[in-house]
């Protein structure tokens, strides 16, 4: 399903004070049914309103978003958000997590089980059904909330920093699964990051916003070829990462290594 921003702005005006945030500004992208795009930006530019906006949990102050041309105003039962913190039910097992959202919609027991068990594999969690969510690691809570949103089959999956309480390693692992799920089931994956690394690993395009308000500052392309390991190209990998730290301002004038708060000052005489 594409999804579209026109001149997406949000404002957010405190009921007391006369302090508004502008949060995001003018935000124009077209994102193709089933691409892979990871927003990347600093804390607090608005990345997380942007993916409510499209989640229909937020209105845009100004400016419109389309989900396959139409504009959303509240949540699109074809669109599934996967937020960074453990959103599982610790008293349902992982098949009842998973089951969850098909039990609200009324889905029978024997098509509900199906889906289910489908969902489980995707994420790679067959033999753990029967567990609660206490008896797994983060990683494997995470992949029982991507099987929980997959189950109900979105054309559009909201990721915000789905990854970013787990050790690098267990992300650069559920990174290359959510890879071969996005393979399997062909949506339109919106990524929300502030890690340059995971957002290289993972999208095609990568739209990096500039600090608040939040603005596009630089669309870029991923021409590496995947998995995108840094040995396999170290060259296109550096120069990306270069440009992505650049775009995002993390300039050599940011770390200035004569910058007198780092450099130690030197010994009298
Ligand atoms: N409900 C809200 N009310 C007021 N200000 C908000 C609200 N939500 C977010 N903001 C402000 O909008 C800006 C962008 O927030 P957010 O989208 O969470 O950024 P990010 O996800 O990029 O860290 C921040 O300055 C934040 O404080
Ligand atoms: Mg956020």
């Amino acid at each position: 399903m594409q999804l579209t921003f026109q001149s997406v702005s949000k404002t957010f005006s405190h009921r007391l004070g006369k302090d508004a945030v502008a949060a995001l500004e003018n935000i124009d992208l077209s994102i193709a049914s089933g691409e892979f795009v990871a927003i990347l930006g600093p804390s607090g530019c608005g990345k997380s309103t942007l993916l409510e906006i499209v989640a229909g949990l937020q209105a845009p102050t100004s400016g419109e978003v389309l989900l396959g041309g139409e504009p959303v105003h509240s949540p699109h039962p074809r669109v599934s958000v996967v937020f960074q913190e453990d959103s599982t039910f610790p008293w349902r097992t992982v098949a009842e997590n998973v089951a969850f959202g098909l039990e609200m919609r009324g889905v029978r027991k024997a098509e509900r089980d199906d889906a289910v068990a489908h969902a489980i594999g995707l994420v790679g969690l067959r033999g753990f059904e029967g567990h609660y969510p206490h008896q797994l690691s983060g990683g494997m809570r995470q992949r029982v909330a991507i099987a929980r949103t997959l189950v109900m089959n979105p054309a559009v999956l909201l990721m915000d920093e789905p990854f970013g309480a787990l050790d690098e390693q267990t992300r650069f692992v559920i990174g290359e699964e959510l890879l071969r799920i996005w393979d399997a089931t062909r949506c339109t994956i919106f990524f929300v990051t502030h890690s340059l690394h995971e957002a290289v690993q993972l999208a095609d395009r990568i739209v990096v916003l500039s600090a608040r308000p939040g603005r596009i500052k630089n669309i870029f392309e991923n021409r590496l070829s995947r998995p995108r390991l840094e040995a396999k190209d170290p060259q296109t990998y550096a120069v990306l990462m270069a440009s992505l730290r650049e775009a995002i301002g993390l300039t050599s004038a940011a770390f200035n290594p004569d910058d007198p708060r780092i450099k130690p000052a030197r010994a009298a005489g």
